[in-house]
């Protein structure tokens, strides 16, 4: 019998699909098939939530419509068959009106670059339908835990959720621009966009869907699309058989999920067979011996449904599965997928080890047979997927709740709620009568082993036993032989230890009482001996406050304006350079990077030498038009290359481009590229910045980048009572992480030019590169760049040979070519921040003084100068914020074979200051005592500031360091939170706190910036400058900028000049000399550019407004007034090219932070419990946008002290390659309590309106965590010591330790002690 057509609807809209591939993907289709562009491809396995929608099924025996978020990066096309897709533009766009969603996000400053936002904004709408009672706060908090965003920090896009929560209390929101501060309630609540759940929460499921046969079964016609959908088992049997008959290879899918780990392979099914409509499979059974749940049912609906049972049991396992990934993939994932990919390919699942704990059993059909057996078995069978075994269902058999049963389950993850696998899990469950173990089921998870594993050796050893200190040491000295980490697998002492900690958690509250447990786990109540019991069933709530002074002295510049295009971005329809519609004939791009570090690059073919499809060329450096070079990026200090030529200087280099007609066959086929290489002859790369010492490997640096020591540091060494000689550390390397990947299109145009859209913070670079590239002359390039979802410097070096690739293949196939690198390759390639080995030579006196620092630097700089040597300049500025006394280093940039890096938010600025307080921090250790104490101490005078500084220290009353200082000492109650903090770690063993206060002086200097204001015959004014909008709210300082500008006319109404302003793409050749977007001055450059163009026009302007005032007496509006200077002719476009005088160009940002953190000394995790900023922005231009760029550069930080490993393996290839091994902050992980306060210093003469920068300066603040956090872990050394039975040394040597960044779970605990546990316990033993 034929089958059905595939249709479904998007926003409403009917879709038809007469065949297609079955391994497209959702998000496929709506990107290269319908208008709607607001699913953003960020990462394509499921880690982001940039792609989200929303998937309505209708139910026709209940006529209800239910629905969810999904991920539509791994969601197939085919399985929504009968099915309705909203999109963040369904719910709300610019022609019919936005969804309150989008104008909350707008109003409460929850958008910067804007390529997050439409995911939020769908992860709050489906939290919103699925909560028919109302939005809780913390519902509403938890409602995007796992969407990443890059740019905010989380904190206003919490407010923006939170809004709509029923039980908020207004007062609660921060900034935003509905009310204003002081406003009632009543105002407040009557100034947000209106929301009602029965206008705004519209199910969108089209009656036409509702008569369609596939609403209930997916009848899909298989010639067509290879997709089949049995409704029974029998059903399932047969196409099994069928296909096994044939020898024909199939897929059992449920919500595709897996693909967002297993990557490989998907075309290689000759059909699919989607099980999700199997009714046997798709239901939850409950009776008196437990809960049988079908394979196919998703994770959310096994949590509510086990939410729903009585007893404990259940409800942890309810609570540890909302852990598992995010909303999203729990809506579309199923058990059995789960635990199938467990079984066969190792997946560490959290799901499995629950099960286990829960003695539960599965049922696998095998042919004709149906077989009962224990999870541990199926666990042990060799790989089930063969498309010939189907799991079933589960059965978890109904534990009888008793106090003496008791069940716990354990997870230590990067991030507890925001998408991160754990380095092991575990659950446990144990009856024990006063103190005896009658039985236990342990099980352990995600540790590195095949798959999960019940212990049974240490259930023997504890079943009959009595507990006690001796008999769970014991145990623990049992399971560390049993859990065995795999031959690859990271951190395996690390994984050991967490799991013996776990175990101890989960008895150690049981010896020295009756059997009970001293606390209950839900409590949070400390026990006896200071043993608190983790609780992390709910994400705590989030507090925060902002102070900000809004300044109408420029008005609106100074005045909390709402982004430009805010809403735009939240509906989706802010167009990226990736959502231009794709020109019929339109190829892609992907490159082929080496991975050797040093070779010879002798071919390159495919695998089994045969073209994969689709494939048109293949492009290399000898590709590259006689007339042109070999140049994919330009920086001062020199070109790098666009292809490796005959040799590759590192993995990960460029070696060629494949072209082809689809991006999934561009990327397929370099995946498939064989290279072929010779290493002989050659010397071994150098992959270290020893090595390049040995081997004298460095770039030079200029004069001018390499600033001068201060003092004479002999004499200064000579003063010290104290020193701390050739102590050594290192900083790691950090990645961008640009929510939207590098991409470009290029279009041949007539006469030999080419169009170029690039997502570039540098178009003019792009431009010079790829026409030297080409060979073409300058004016035959135009490059245009609209908005960069995000850049953080990333999009500057690296976004050049991206453009100039597709560039060179659009000039040579005569075709438009586009390329949108896959997360893997963006990762492999962008180099990042430098990693750096720091060695230094201090002295001090004992009063905690300081009197000479001497420093060597080796910097990594990879493998191209790129803005490398900049490095040192950079390096030292924030470094002198302490008065050292004398000052002296050596800094050496090394040229490694590694991928270049390049200029990351901060550049050098973070490590510097950084390096500063590492230095800080070991001097107080060495005093013992307290690191703010030495701080105090050793921050500038005004005298030692210009000592330090020289010219750019400003006038003295613009140094408000110390006064910063003080202000947050008193607000953040710095001096009680301490003594809160020593009693606290008095009182708790198993954790530990620290604060600490850290200060920034960071130098910015201001470039030429080119900027043109054009006013147009009604009176809207069309604005262009060289500045690129990449979220940090550049466009909207300028609109209002040149509202100020323009309202010097006085004209009447021209204070609602704003709205009739609009700022246009960058585009080179509209304009030129637009530089780089970098170093946090181009938002007030292109505003004074914009400004003296519009003197210029007010100038023109004045006769004509003279006269008309003269004729009106009075009042002229604006409209009147442009009116007749068309009529008149006067020149109304304006242009200037703004260049800071050389002696003000350069100057100091000031701030300060505090961070209060606890760490978790049995999982090293170390949670940020609050953090105070004091930033001075002179007078804000926006105080809304600087507060976004200080708390997502904030944030941003945190990632780098805390969180984000970019490392390369031992041949220089970048080892973390997505969003599985790459984790940055999520709204989980951010300060619990983040209270930042932006100082209004008033005047500053030289400064653009008097205002200061803030978009990179605050990053720096984040080694107040950092610091906290070794606060924090001295405690615990100092503690672990005094366990110590024969006070030998174990596995703590000291208070003396360094810290590395990042300070990621593995390394607080390995500093904390990887057998704390275990030597507490023999303390106890020995009597301690
Ligand atoms: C971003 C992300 C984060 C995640 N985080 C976690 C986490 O923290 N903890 C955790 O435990 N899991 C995690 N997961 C895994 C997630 O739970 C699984 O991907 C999901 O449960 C798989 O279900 P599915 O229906 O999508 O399977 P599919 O992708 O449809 O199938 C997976 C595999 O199993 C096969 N299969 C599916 N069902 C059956 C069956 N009944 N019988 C035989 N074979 C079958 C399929 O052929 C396929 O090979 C995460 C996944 C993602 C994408
Ligand atoms: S693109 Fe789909 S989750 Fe990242
Ligand atoms: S606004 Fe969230 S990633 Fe840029």
């Amino acid at each position: 019998m034929e089958g059905e057509d595939l249709e479904f609807a998007v926003n409403g809209e009917r879709f038809k699909v007469n065949s297609v591939d079955p391994s497209t993907t959702l998000l496929d289709f709506l990107r290269l098939n319908t208008p709607f562009k607001s699913v953003k491809l960020a990462c394509g396995e499921g880690g982001c939530g940039a792609c989200l929608v929303m998937l309505s099924k209708y139910d026709p025996d209940s006529d209800r419509v239910k629905e969810h978020s999904i991920n539509s990066c791994l969601t197939l096309l085919c399985s929504i068959n009968g099915c309705s897709i909203t999109t963040s533009e369904g719910l709300g766009n610019a022609k019919n009106g936005f969804h309150p969603i989008h104008t909350r996000f707008a109003g409460f400053h929850a958008s910067q670059c804007g390529f997050c936002t439409p995911g939020m904004c769908i992860s709050l709408y489906s939290a919103l339908s699925n909560a028919p009672g109302g939005l809780t706060v913390s519902e509403a908090e938890k409602s995007i835990a796992g969407n990443l965003c890059r740019c905010t920090g989380y904190r206003p896009i919490v407010d923006a959720c939170k809004s709509f929560a029923a039980d908020v209390d207004i007062e609660d929101l921060g900034l935003n621009s509905f009310w204003k501060k002081g406003d009632s309630r009543e105002v407040m609540l009557k100034s947000l966009p209106p929301y009602d759940p029965k206008d705004h929460l519209v199910t969108t499921f089209p009656e036409f869907l509702k008569k369609k046969k596939s609403v209930v079964r997916n009848g899909l016609d298989h010639s067509r699309y290879r997709w089949t959908s049995p409704c029974s088992i029998t059903e399932l049997r047969n196409v099994l058989e069928s296909a096994a008959n044939s020898g024909g290879s199939l897929k059992l899918v449920v919500g595709n999920t897996g693909t967002g780990y297993y990557k490989d392979g998907e075309e290689r099914f000759d059909g699919y067979v989607d099980i999700s409509r199997i009714q046997e499979m798709s239901t939850i059974k409950k009776d008196e011996d437990g809960i049988e749940i079908g394979a196919a049912v998703t994770i959310s609906d096994v949590i509510d449904a086990l939410k729903e049972e009585e007893g404990s049991l259940f409800k942890k396992m309810a609570a540890h599965m909302e852990k598992i990934g995010n909303h999203s993939i729990r809506n579309s994932g199923s058990i059995g997928g789960n635990l199938v990919m467990a079984q066969s390919r190792k997946f560490p699942s959290d799901i499995t080890t629950l099960l286990l704990a829960a003695d539960a059993s599965v049922c696998m059909l095998n042919g004709r047979k149906i077989k009962k057996v224990k999870l541990q078995e199926f666990l042990d069978w060799p790989p089930v997927l063969d498309s010939k075994r189907v799991l079933l269902k589960v059965d978890v058999p109904a534990w009888a709740a008793d106090n003496e049963l008791l069940f716990e389950t354990y997870r230590a993850a990067p991030r507890s709620f925001g998408n991160a696998l754990p380095y092991v899990n575990a659950a446990f469950l144990a009856r024990v009568s006063h103190q005896m173990v009658d039985k236990c089921l342990l099980a352990f998870g995600s540790y590195g082993g095949d798959h999960s594993i019940r212990a049974r050796e240490v259930e023997r050893f504890l079943t009959g036993k009595l507990l006690s200190h001796s008999v769970l040491h014991e145990a623990m000295v049992l399971l560390r032989g049993v859990i065995v980490p795999g031959k690859d697998t990271s951190y395996p002492e690390y994984r050991k230890a967490l799991a013996v900690g776990f175990l101890f958690e989960f008895f150690y509250p049981l010896i020295d009482n009756d059997g009970r447990r001293l606390c209950s786990p839900d409590s949070g109540e400390k026990h006896s001996n200071g043993h608190v019991h983790r609780t992390e069933s709910l994400l705590p709530f989030l507090s925060s406050s902002q102070q900000v002074l809004e300044s109408n002295e420029f008005q609106p510049v100074g005045e909390a304006v709402i982004k430009a295009g805010a809403a735009l971005q939240a509906s989706g329809e802010a167009v990226f350079v990736d959502d231009i519609p794709t020109l019929p004939d339109c190829l892609h791009g992907a490159f082929i990077y080496s991975t050797e570090p040093l070779a010879k690059i002798k071919s390159i073919s495919f695998s089994e030498n045969v073209t994969p499809t689709g494939v048109f060329a293949v492009l290399t450096f000898k590709d590259i038009p006689q007339q042109g070079e070999n140049i994919g990026s330009k920086t001062v200090f020199g070109p790098g290359p666009l292809f490796a030529d005959e040799l590759a200087r590192c993995a990960g280099q460029r070696i060629a481009l494949v072209v082809a007609d689809t991006q999934k066959h561009a990327d397929r086929a370099a995946k498939l590229a064989v290279v072929e290489y010779d290493v002989k002859n050659l010397e071994e790369p150098i992959l270290t910045v020893e090595d390049a010492v040995k081997r004298s490997s460095f770039f030079d640096v200029h004069p001018m980048f390499y600033p001068e020591p201060v003092g004479d540091v002999l004499e200064g060494m000579k003063e010290a009572d104290r020193k701390i000689l050739l102590a050594e550390f290192r900083l790691g390397s950090q990645y961008f992480f640009y929510m939207e990947p590098q991409t470009a299109l290029a279009l041949p145009d007539e006469d030999n030019c080419v169009k170029v859209f690039s997502s570039s913070q540098a178009p003019e670079y792009v431009h010079s590169v790829i026409a030297t590239c080409l060979g073409i002359p300058e004016h035959n390039v135009r490059v245009i760049t609209r908005r960069v979802g995000g850049g953080f410097g990333g999009k500057a070096i690296k976004s050049m040979p991206v453009a100039t690739a597709c560039a060179l293949a659009a000039h040579k196939l005569n075709r438009p070519v586009k390329m949108y690198l896959n997360r893997k390759t963006d990762m492999i390639m962008a180099g990042g921040r430098h990693p750096m080995k720091v060695t230094y030579n201090v002295g001090f006196r004992s009063d905690g003084k300081l009197t000479a620092l001497e420093l060597t630097m080796l910097i990594d700089a990879g493998t191209e100068p790129d803005v490398s040597p900049i490095l040192p300049r950079n390096i030292m500025g924030p470094l002198r914020k302490y008065d050292w006394g004398a000052l002296s280093f050596d800094v050496k940039v090394c040229k490694t074979n590694l991928p270049s890096r390049t200029a990351m938010r901060a550049p050098g600025e973070v490590q510097g200051s950084y390096i500063a307080e590492a230095i800080i921090e070991n001097v107080a250790s060495s005093l013992q005592m307290e690191a703010d104490e030495v701080r105090k101490i050793n921050l500038h005078s005004y005298g030692s500031l210009v000592k330090f500084y020289k010219h750019i220290s400003g006038e003295e009353d613009e140094y408000t360091l110390p006064l910063l200082w003080d202000k947050l000492e008193i607000s953040s109650e710095f001096e009680k939170r301490g003594e809160m903090v020593k009693e606290f770690n008095r009182r708790n063993v198993w954790r530990k706190r620290g604060i600490s206060r850290v200060p920034i002086v960071h130098q910015v200097m201001q470039r030429p910036t080119p900027g043109r204001v054009s006013i147009l015959s009604d009176g809207s004014v069309v604005v262009e400058v060289g500045g690129i909008e990449i979220g940090q709210g550049l466009w909207t300082k300028v609109k209002q900028m040149v509202a100020y500008g323009l309202g010097l006319t006085k004209c009447t109404g021209s204070d609602e000049l704003i709205e009739r302003i609009r700022v246009v793409q960058a585009d080179t050749l509209g304009l030129i000399q637009g530089g780089f977007t970098a170093g946090s001055t181009t938002s007030e450059s292109s505003c004074e550019a914009v400004r003296l163009c519009c003197v210029t026009l007010v100038e023109r302007l004045k006769v004509t407004m003279d006269q008309m005032m003269m004729e009106k007496s009075g009042s002229v509006t604006w409209s009147m007034l442009i009116q007749q200077a068309y009529a008149q002719s006067v020149n109304l476009s304006a242009s200037a090219l703004y260049t800071p005088e050389f002696s003000s160009m350069e100057y100091l940002n000031y701030g300060v932070g505090v961070s209060e953190v606890e760490v978790d000394v049995i999982t090293g995790k170390t949670e940020i419990l609050r953090s105070d900023i004091i930033y001075d922005c002179g007078k804000s231009l926006n105080p809304a946008v600087d507060l976004g760029q200080i708390e997502g550069a904030f944030v941003q930080g945190i990632g780098f002290f805390m969180m984000e490993e970019y490392t390369t393996d031992e041949k220089g290839l970048v080892v973390q390659q997505g969003t599985w091994d790459y984790k940055i902050p999520t709204v989980d992980t951010i300060p619990k309590q983040f209270y930042v306060e932006i100082l209004n210093t008033g005047h500053h003469k030289n400064r653009v309106l008097s205002s200061k920068a803030s978009g990179e300066p605050p990053l720096l603040l984040a080694a107040s965590v950092h610091c906290a956090t070794r606060s924090a872990i001295r405690e615990a050394r100092k503690q672990s010591l005094s366990w110590n039975c024969n006070n030998g040394n174990g596995d703590v040597s000291g208070a003396d330790f360094e810290l590395p960044v990042p300070a990621t779970m593995p390394v607080v605990k390995g500093l904390c002690g990887l057998y704390s546990v275990e030597k507490y316990l023999e303390g106890k033993i020995c009597g301690k």
